[in-house]
């Protein structure tokens, strides 16, 4: 795909994917050189990641730079679409800035626009690196520490439903269809296949608690203990129902020899109301490049179509973009959006402009402050009714 004749760009397989990533990923994202555990765990780790799309380019047949698509799901408003998880962007510091990067992942992105990815994500090192490939920064998960002060209250209280505790390889089959459920019901989640997932099991360190209720799984928590009078260093506190969420909390008040509870919250969670008395404090970091929150891009206009909308319809030209750039008339009829191509303009959208609707992390009026299009009021009015404000939660880490 590249006209540069020493430039070989082309698919790796697993095996080769490996030895080029202890020397790229390794030196751009770990302590390098990459000791031989280190280097045997990644080669272990990449049996669970069969259905990646890996992509390198070679200088002179030497590996210069690397990108990795992840095949995932994503809840768009409602509608569970194909979404392609970015990772593994990286460059030989030798080889950096010659533009080998921008061809990966346009490729990249055109293969798996191809094959009915409509939305992509990834965690970025810079906003503005990944803004220059239309992508839109949302809003970070919520890092929250708990004190255990103000729980008690909680463990007299009679609760519907109950908590179940496992080990996570024990009860990794419930746990996966747990985070299903939520990637029905919550807008922007998104989950990687069955077997990429499966190493969270395998690897069995985690404790795994299930909120239950009627016959539901309710909420979901894991955790590690890190020791007597220490923490409880959660992952996500995942709950589908108010039950759920009150069943958790109970669970945590047992725990009243540890110092605090660490865990994740989407960004429009508000633990100041979950319960009287509750004391917290919010440890999100937004910190390039290594704490940044998580961004995404639209690949596919007319795959958006089936997803929630309000009330209202628009044509929009979008531009200079590879996978949306067109002329699109979006309505939103009985609750759901179609799409058509044509029609007459009345907005004007970069990707970004597109992506934040979308996922309705801007409001139509930010669009032009930010460079992302040229919207006037009245079309900012029918754009908001289309695209009400919203908060996506990836939840996926990759
Ligand atoms: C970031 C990185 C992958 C860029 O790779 P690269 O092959 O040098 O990138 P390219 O030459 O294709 O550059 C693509 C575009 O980004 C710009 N760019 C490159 N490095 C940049 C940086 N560090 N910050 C901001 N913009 C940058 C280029 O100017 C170019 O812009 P243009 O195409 O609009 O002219 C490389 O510097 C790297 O490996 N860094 C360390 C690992 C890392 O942080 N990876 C990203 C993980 S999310």
């Amino acid at each position: 795909m590249s006209n540069d004749p020493n430039v070989d760009i082309r698919h790796v397989d697993a095996e080769e994917w490996h030895s080029l990533s202890v020397l790229l990923h390794g030196y751009a994202f770990g302590e390098s050189p990459t000791a031989p555990d280190q280097s045997d765990s990644w080669r272990e780790g990449e049996k669970y990641r069969e259905d990646n799309t890996r992509l390198a380019a070679f200088v002179k047949g030497e590996p210069a730079a690397a990108v990795v698509g992840m095949p995932m799901r994503q809840n768009l408003r409602g509608l569970v679409v194909p979404m392609l998880g970015v990772s593994g962007v990286a460059t030989h510091p030798a080889a950096r800035r010659q533009g080998h990067v921008r061809k990966l992942l346009t490729q990249l992105h055109g293969e798996l626009r191809d094959s009915g990815h409509v939305t992509s994500t990834l965690y970025p090192f810079s906003e503005s690196f990944y803004e220059r490939f239309g992508y839109v920064g949302f809003p970070k998960a919520r890092s929250i520490r708990l004190r255990t002060d103000g729980l008690q209250p909680l463990l007299k209280r009679e609760l519907p439903g109950e908590i179940t505790f496992h080990r996570i390889g024990a009860a990794f089959d419930e746990y996966y269809a747990a985070t299903e459920l939520l990637l029905g019901e919550r807008h922007g989640f998104g989950r990687r296949g069955r077997k990429s997932a499966q190493q969270l099991g395998d690897d069995d360190k985690e404790w795994l608690v299930f909120a239950r209720h009627e016959g539901e799984v309710v909420g979901v928590f894991r955790y590690r203990t890190l020791g007597h009078g220490a923490t409880i260093a959660g992952r996500e506190f995942l709950y589908r129902t108010p039950v759920g969420r009150a069943l958790l909390l109970q669970w945590l008040a047992r725990h009243l020899e540890f110092d605090s509870f660490t865990f994740t919250l989407p960004p429009d969670d508000r633990p100041d109301v979950w319960y009287t008395d509750l004391a917290y404090a919010d440890e999100t970091r937004i910190q390039a490049p290594s704490m940044s929150a998580p961004m995404g891009r639209v690949l596919s206009v007319p795959g958006l179509s089936g997803m929630s909308a309000g009330s209202a319809s628009i044509t929009v030209k979008i531009d200079d973009d590879p996978f949306v750039g067109g002329t699109w008339t979006l309505s939103g009829t009985g609750g759901v959006l179609d799409v058509k191509e044509g029609g007459t303009p009345s907005a004007q959208l970069t990707s970004h402009g597109l992506a934040a609707l979308v996922y309705g992390v801007l409001d139509p009026v930010d669009l032009p402050l930010r460079g992302y299009g040229e919207v006037s009021n009245e079309a900012a009015a029918t754009l908001r009714t289309l695209f009400p404000a919203a908060t996506p939660f990836l939840f996926e880490q990759f």
